[in-house]
């Protein structure tokens, strides 16, 4: 139980950002030290060193102004006796290694070797617990010569130093491993209180509830920016949740309509006993709704391919004026029936790469709309005409017209002006709908417009390339 508790702590995110910035922070302090304590110790033996040659140089130069080997050497003794804080230590040598002059007990720091080059050495006297940096040159004096000098400087007080800071450096760790836990933790706090946030708000999200939104963190850091793009999506899907409803709510509308008007006809014909005619015409009924419901259902089908992105355009060069013929011969019974004018006005031949399928099904919803809401006795007008980078078809009528208020919803799904319009011949309001997705996915554009004097004019463009 204890263990599992304790797994479940440390494989929080927080916990495990805490750690990970502690050590981080550690690391780079101890980094830090170690490299401004080499800094320090280097800077500390060059210091060591360049005294050491300057006080060759007096020693050589104490050597010619005495004129004497050992005169100088004591001249040169007098002088360094007076060091306190770094006490010189110094011999002279023959070029054979026989010592000429020796400072006070020199042979215990160094034995009588000579190297034949100018060096420094570190050399450690045991006994004494002692430090020694030793330098070594030689030098020529009345054209005699090389002869060899030593000089040895105790490095306590570098030693001491460099101590102290080691041991300061120790005695900080604890501090600095404090202060990186307090950090680490500080810097974890904001992700982690935008985690919990984002946990507890996404738990209270459900299909019944889509309004809960992240509140939005101060400042402009990517923090704040996933918030943005979180909330966004919520309104995503909000929106798209509150379409699928509205589809739902809708298509059942549509659907229960045409049934109850079968169940009924199917009702009356059985309440009591009829002759065939009656039967044959409660039948054609029904066929007759049950051909809308068909029709309905697949509109639906093929906005939900479009929806889906899986209308499949099978594209071919087609020349338009065929097609806009060929719905003309078949509404032209249809329009007669009304006694309406029904013309095309002026149709270019153009070829444009299209699916002629759906093309078809754009010019029929067209002319179906122009056909059932233009009165007997007035006229509908098509034009096909040739622009230089696209194609322009209208179908203009004379009919009862679309308030112009009307005009951005129209194209929407199960939009209708007033069902009570349609008379009997009422559609879903999907036809418009099923245009523009037609035109869109050819890369064209659909409008309507008021006429001047009465009627709706429909415009429709597509591109030619
Ligand atoms: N040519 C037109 N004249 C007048 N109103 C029209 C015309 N075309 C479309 N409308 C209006 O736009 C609405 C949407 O048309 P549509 O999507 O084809 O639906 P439906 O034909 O099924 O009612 C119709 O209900 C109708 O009120
Ligand atoms: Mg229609």
């Amino acid at each position: 139980m204890l263990s599992k508790l304790k797994i479940k702590y440390f494989s929080r995110f927080d916990v495990k950002l805490t750690v990970f910035y502690t050590f981080a922070l550690l690391l780079i302090s101890l980094v830090l030290s170690s490299f401004f304590y080499y800094r320090l110790q280097h800077s500390l033996l060059k210091q060591i060193d360049r005294m050491l040659i300057d006080e060759a140089k007096e020693l050589i130069l104490e050597i010619e102004a005495d004129n004497h080997i050992v005169k100088g050497c004591n001249m040169f003794f007098e002088d360094i006796s007076y060091r306190v804080f770094y006490p010189v230590f110094f011999r002279v040598m023959a070029s054979d290694g026989i010592s000429l002059y020796e400072s006070e007990n020199f042979s215990t720091i160094l034995s009588k070797g000579i190297k034949q080059r100018e060096h420094f050495t570190v050399t450690v006297d045991y006994r004494k617990k002692k430090r020694y940096r030793i330098y070594e040159t030689r030098f020529t004096f009345k054209n005699k010569g090389p002869f060899v000098a030593q000089l040895a400087i105790n490095t306590m007080r570098s030693d001491k130093i460099l101590n102290t800071s080691l041991q300061n450096i120790f005695s900080a760790i604890p501090v600095v491993f404090l202060l990186s836990i307090c950090c680490g933790m500080y810097i974890s706090q904001k992700p982690r209180k935008i985690l919990r946030n984002i946990t507890a708000v996404t738990r209270k999200i459900t299909s019944q509830n889509l309004v809960e939104r992240l509140p939005l963190p101060p400042g402009q850091d990517e923090i704040r920016d996933l918030t943005i793009t979180i909330n966004f999506m919520l309104d995503n899907i909000e929106s798209s949740f509150t379409e699928i409803r509205q589809f739902t709510a809708d298509v059942s509308h549509e659907l229960r309509n045409p049934l109850s008007a079968v169940k009924g006809e199917i009702e009356v014909a059985v309440s009591r006993k009829r002759d065939a005619a009656d039967y044959r015409e409660t039948l054609h009924n029904c066929l007759e709704r049950i051909d809308d419901l068909i029709k309905m259902v697949n509109d639906l089908f093929l906005i939900s391919r479009f929806d889906a992105k899986k209308y499949d355009l099978k594209l071919s060069r087609i020349n338009l004026a065929g097609l806009l013929g060929e719905m003309h011969d078949f509404f032209l019974p249809m329009a007669q029936e009304k006694n309406i004018h029904f013309v095309i006005e002026r149709c270019d031949t153009v070829f444009a790469s299209v699916d002629r399928h759906k093309i078809l099904q754009l010019l029929s919803n067209l002319m179906d709309n122009a056909v059932k809401f233009t009165p007997e006795n007035e006229s509908i007008i098509l034009s096909l005409i040739e622009h230089s980078h696209e194609v322009e078809l209208k179908v203009t009528d004379s009919g009862i017209g679309i308030p112009e208020s009307d005009f951005e919803n129209i194209f929407k799904r199960f939009y209708q002006v007033d069902p009570s319009r349609s008379g009997d011949d009422r559609g879903a309001g999907l036809g418009l709908h099923i245009c523009k997705r037609i035109v869109d996915v050819h890369g064209g554009s659909i409008s309507a417009t008021r006429n001047k004097i009465k009627g709706t004019t429909l415009t429709v463009r597509l591109p030619l390339n």
